[in-house]
């Protein structure tokens, strides 16, 4: 049996995979987080691919608190860049496929089509700067690398978008909600199922892929949906992103071109609708 170690499996992803783990009994898992294994630490991570045979990582670890990053750069660079560049070593050392996770702000939002692989980096925030070298310096010491990128990850676990308007529109008789900035959303657990297929192809193709779930909508049609979804009678406003000033900019398109990753893997994906749909089903049920 091969066995896979899930690095950050306390986010919102690694749970999602810890989830769907019975459904790929072929493999037998690791879970960690940063109590088990910190990926910060050279050696550590080296001991425990010593220690372990493992044959895939798929690292969900990260820094994701976007603004707090700019206050935060060292720390943000040293999970996002350096420690990357350790688990990509110990890879190459052991012989181990690399599955890593990254962001659709390593582009800065002036696009008007949809960003393929290709597509110049051009990162506008520290956390999108350090998840852009992160990728360069993976790539630099493990060819066979494949770097997944993605775009307004939520899930039932943690804090993201979905929970907090759920949370708001409760609270809230009017909300305003931005509808110049677009993109598509992603449900964790399609990631999730996106990562674990691709580990059980035939081959495993190095490279850059894109994945969000299909279609393209603003955070205002988002919170729409949302509500919709929820039953929840809140009044929302479109307004501009300068009405509601953030301390990093926001790329005001980020939609990612997914043709890559469905003809290499085969995949298809869900509607953010139907998925954000089933994500509110297990909130609501829970
Ligand atoms: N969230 C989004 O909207 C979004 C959008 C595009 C791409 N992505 C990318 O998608 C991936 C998964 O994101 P996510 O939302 O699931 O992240 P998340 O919920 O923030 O989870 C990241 C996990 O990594 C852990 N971690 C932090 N430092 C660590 C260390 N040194 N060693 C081991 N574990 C450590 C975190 O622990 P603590 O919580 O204790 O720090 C947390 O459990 C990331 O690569 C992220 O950059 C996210």
């Amino acid at each position: 049996m091969q066995t896979v170690l899930v690095t950050g499996s306390k986010g919102q992803l690694g749970n999602e995979i810890q989830v769907l783990a019975p459904a790929y009994p072929q493999f037998n898992f690791i879970f960690t987080d940063v109590e088990e294994l910190d990926i910060c630490k050279r050696e550590a991570v080296d001991g425990f691919f010593s220690e372990n045979k493992i044959d895939f990582l798929i690292n969900c670890a990260a820094y994701t608190a976007v603004d707090k990053a700019e206050d935060d750069e060292e720390k943000c660079y040293q999970i996002n860049k350096d420690a990357v560049g350790y688990l990509g070593e110990a890879s190459a050392r052991h012989g181990v496929k690399m599955l890593h996770v990254s962001t659709d702000y390593v582009f800065d939002g002036k696009s008007y089509i949809p960003y393929t692989e290709d597509a110049p980096v051009s990162p506008a925030t520290v956390y999108g700067r350090s998840k852009a070298e992160g990728e360069q310096r993976l790539v630099s010491v493990l060819e066979s690398a494949v770097i997944v990128r993605t775009s307004w990850l939520y899930s039932s676990f943690g804090n993201n978008f979905v929970k907090t308007m759920l949370k708001l529109g409760r609270e809230r008789k009017r909300l305003q909600v931005v509808y110049d900035q677009v993109g598509t959303p992603t449900y964790a657990a399609d990631l999730a199922d996106a990562l674990l297929q691709i580990i059980s192809a035939a081959e495993l193709v190095p490279g850059i892929y894109h994945f969000s779930n299909e279609g393209v909508c603003s955070w205002y049609d988002f919170t729409l949906a949302i509500f919709k979804s929820a039953k929840i009678a809140c009044d929302v406003l479109p307004i501009e992103s300068r009405e509601y000033p953030t301390k990093t900019p926001r790329p005001h398109y980020s939609v990612l071109n997914k043709q890559k990753v469905k003809s290499a893997y085969n995949l298809r994906i869900a509607h953010w609708e139907d998925s954000l749909n089933r994500c509110v089903q297990k909130l609501e049920n829970h």
